[in-house]
């Protein structure tokens, strides 16, 4: 086989076999495939797309590329769940305990936060103690004696995608649903899930920008997921404002444990329950979206949900009395209030933008060496559709620096205040079939 009759071929809008795939994901991860003919040939994808057959085989490809974790030793459907970049988004904090909870395993690997959007280990770090650098054998026994925990993700995963990920950055070729899709597919698989439910996000700071989009790489995922053997369920969701109130960190542990006492924000309760009672559908748990929610919903009322995260938080060396005891949590030097300009009604909320704001702050990465300060980040006053008066608190910046100028207004570009509003729905679409 040569590469340049293979990116002919794509070019030519036909279908590559699976071993045609298997040789450019193998060439191009040892280096025999140079970076010039990789990028020529995710332009051709680009531009001619795959079938559904060719994604599921490069998704496979990468998925092998590089380690792959064998969760075998864990009893029962493993769930994972993946979210396509939120800002705020609390859910795997809320779900991971919750859904254990209920008996279902949580073996969640998950990675830090890079730009606007915040990491899941970055959020458990701001936990006094919290170890999530285990090695495997240790996260295996931890699911296996308690139903949950979480790991940093492992250096060598999927290799193939890593490469191909920083060629797309700079060719123009991101914006590709079958790469996205076997993007995302190949690093589930390869951290060991044997089911796997999705939330992809819609908004102007997303990756898809519109409905049709974003149900398109939903659909594609949810075929390559059934295709390869793995139960995949998805969400389409609203990302035009951030979920819930907090942005950052220790802030976002908050407002996790405030949901896991059934005190949460409803747009965070509504996705964490969608979320939920579809991790349980793919786990053979329950068979309808009402079953999953009910039973949700009775491990928050009756105490159990929030008894799984103390334990788990401890089982990884935090300290659980934070679940308790708020204030143990990092805490921001300076509150600052953002005061609205005019009186009237919140019309937007540019997540990409607010989330831009909390990382300038100090509450995410701009680089991946940049240091996180867990105490920083958002509280909302004010959701898309709430009236305001001018002089009201939109929002408080917690800081650990007086001087926020440059995020204040950051914000204030983030925010459109209007005579009216259109609330749009937060959950668009749910997918439970291929
Ligand atoms: N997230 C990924 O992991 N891969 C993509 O290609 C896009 C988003
Ligand atoms: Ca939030």
């Amino acid at each position: 086989m040569r590469m340049v009759e293979l990116i002919e071929k794509k070019q030519a809008g036909q279908a590559l076999t699976e071993a045609e795939i298997r040789f450019i994901i193998e060439g191009f991860t040892d280096g025999r495939i140079p970076d010039y003919q990789m990028s020529a040939f995710a332009m051709a994808i680009y531009f001619k797309g795959m079938t559904e057959e060719e994604a599921s085989y490069l998704t496979m490809a990468m998925a092998e590329s590089g380690d792959q974790i064998d969760l075998s030793a864990i009893e029962g459907v493993k769930v994972d769940k993946h979210s396509t970049g939120g800002v705020g988004d609390t859910t795997t904090l809320v779900l991971a305990p919750l859904v254990a909870s209920c008996g279902v395993p949580v073996a969640k690997m998950s990675g830090r936060g890079l730009g606007h959007t915040g990491g899941t280990v970055d959020k458990f770090e701001a936990i006094e103690g919290f170890r999530y650098e285990i090695p495997i054998e240790e996260f295996i026994d931890l699911v296996n004696q308690h139903k949950v925990a979480v790991v940093g993700q492992s250096g060598n995963l999927t290799p193939a995608d890593k490469k191909l990920y920083a060629l797309r950055d700079v060719t123009g070729t991101v914006q590709s649903i079958p790469l996205i899709a076997s993007s995302i597919m190949s690093k589930k698989i390869a951290a060991g899930a044997d089911a796997i439910v999705l939330d992809v996000k819609v908004g102007e700071g997303a990756f898809m920008k519109t409905v049709e989009e974003a149900e398109k790489l939903a659909r594609t995922m949810v075929k390559i997921g059934n295709q390869v053997g793995r139960k995949t369920l998805a969400v389409i969701s609203n990302m035009n404002e951030p979920l819930g109130y907090a942005i950052g960190n220790a802030l976002e542990v908050e407002e996790a444990i405030q949901t896991l006492k059934g005190q949460g924000p409803a747009d965070l309760v509504e996705l964490c329950l969608v979320l939920g009672a579809q991790m349980l559908m793919a786990a053979n748990k329950v068979s309808t979206l009402e079953e999953g929610k009910a039973m949700l919903q009775t491990q928050i009322e009756n105490g159990q949900a929030l008894a799984t995260f103390k334990q788990f938080i401890k089982h990884q060396g935090g300290n659980e009395k934070i679940a308790d005891d708020v204030t143990l949590l990092p805490q921001a030097q300076y509150k600052i209030e953002l005061p609205a300009l005019t009186d009237g009604v919140v019309s937007n909320w540019v997540a990409n933008k607010v989330g831009e704001a909390a990382m300038v702050l100090g509450a995410g990465r701009e680089t991946k060496e940049d240091k996180i300060d867990p105490a920083v980040g958002l509280i909302l006053h004010k959701k898309v559709g709430d009236k305001v008066q001018k002089g009201e608190a939109l929002l408080t910046i917690y800081s650990n620096r007086e001087d926020v100028e440059e995020v204040k207004q950051r914000l204030y570009d983030a925010i459109t205040i209007s005579d009216s509003a259109k609330k749009e729905p937060l959950i668009y679409e749910v997918i439970t079939e291929a």
